[in-house]
């Protein structure tokens, strides 16, 4: 991997890289809980959540201490729930197994349920400083674009370690892997962006193999995320409907189904008692609520 690269990235970075919280801490927990976040919401609504979580939850400990539903309230309008529950599960077993110490190496951060190879990577090279690639979205069409150009990026998109092997040379023996990985974040979210990248005022155009070819591509072929679909149920993927329950019974502990086919829909019909059935269903299956009899209520299982 070219020097030339790193360089024209990290000069880049110094000047124009974003002063994020999440960026003035070595701390595994704080890293988590912002990679974490930032997973499905925008950096610029991730801030105040992440403050206000941190205020919440200061520590490992206390994360792990609190109930599931104090977590998912401090959680809510973040989306994808589940996720919060996860990341008190970690903290649990961060307590009870490693002394609430995070451990440094990623394959034990792997093994942890709801770390996958992204977070475990992120928490590697953030908090530990370790050498070691990450992928993420950005990163990928920000590598894919420069060393494969955007049309070889388009038909490996789907080959995930490609991207790792890419993001390896990117930061092997370097010092810097740390601004290296947030740099390449910034980048893809500031120049190499996926539908309009700022190709004239680019530092990387020089060595881009993607420019100036991509000024003039259809904006299909810029898009490199696969996106997953998932089902849609009036108007609305099944997530947000998820969400609205778990809101409402965070208000009223527990209700019978016609109950919050109500509350979560203003146009709520009798007839549509079996879909709300099967969404709780899929709560209950991920131990985020429990049915008894005819109500339906939170679960404080951790
Ligand atoms: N998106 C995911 N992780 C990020 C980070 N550390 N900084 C900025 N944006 C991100």
């Amino acid at each position: 991997m070219g020097n030339a690269f790193r360089q024209k990235l990290l000069r880049w970075y110094r000047t124009h890289g974003r002063h994020l919280p999440w960026r003035q801490t070595h701390d595994p927990y704080r890293i988590l809980i912002a990679e974490v976040m930032l997973q499905q919401t925008q950096v610029d609504r991730v801030v105040d959540r992440y403050h206000r979580w941190l205020k919440r939850f200061p520590t490992v400990q206390s994360l792990a201490r609190a109930s599931s539903a104090e977590v998912l309230k401090e959680w809510s309008g973040l989306g994808y729930n589940r996720r919060a529950l996860a990341v008190q599960l970690i903290a649990k077993q961060v307590v009870s197994e490693h002394h609430g110490q995070f451990p440094q190496d990623v394959n034990v951060l792997m093994q942890f349920k709801g770390i996958g190879a992204y977070t475990a990577h992120a928490i590697a090279v953030f908090a530990y400083r370790q050498p070691v690639p990450l992928v993420d979205t950005n990163i990928k069409r920000v590598l894919g674009r420069i060393f494969l150009g955007y049309k070889q990026l388009e038909r490996k998109r789907d080959e995930e370690d490609v991207f790792w092997e890419l993001s390896r040379q990117v930061v092997a023996r370097s010092k810097r892997s740390y601004d290296l990985n947030q740099g390449l974040m910034d980048f893809g979210a500031l120049v190499c962006t996926a539908k309009q990248p700022r190709c004239p005022t680019c530092p990387m155009r020089t060595i881009c193999k993607s420019y100036p070819a991509i000024l003039t591509a259809h904006p299909e072929r810029l898009r490199v995320k696969t996106k997953r679909s998932e089902p849609v149920f009036f108007g609305q993927p099944r997530r947000i409907w998820r969400g609205r329950i778990l809101r409402y019974l965070h208000t009223s502990s527990s209700a019978t189904l016609q109950t919050i086919g109500r509350a979560i829909q203003p146009d709520w019909k009798a007839n549509r008692l079996p879909w709300l059935k099967s969404v709780v269903h899929t709560l209950e299956k991920d131990q985020m609520v429990v049915r008894r009899g005819a109500t339906v209520h939170l679960t404080d299982i951790l």
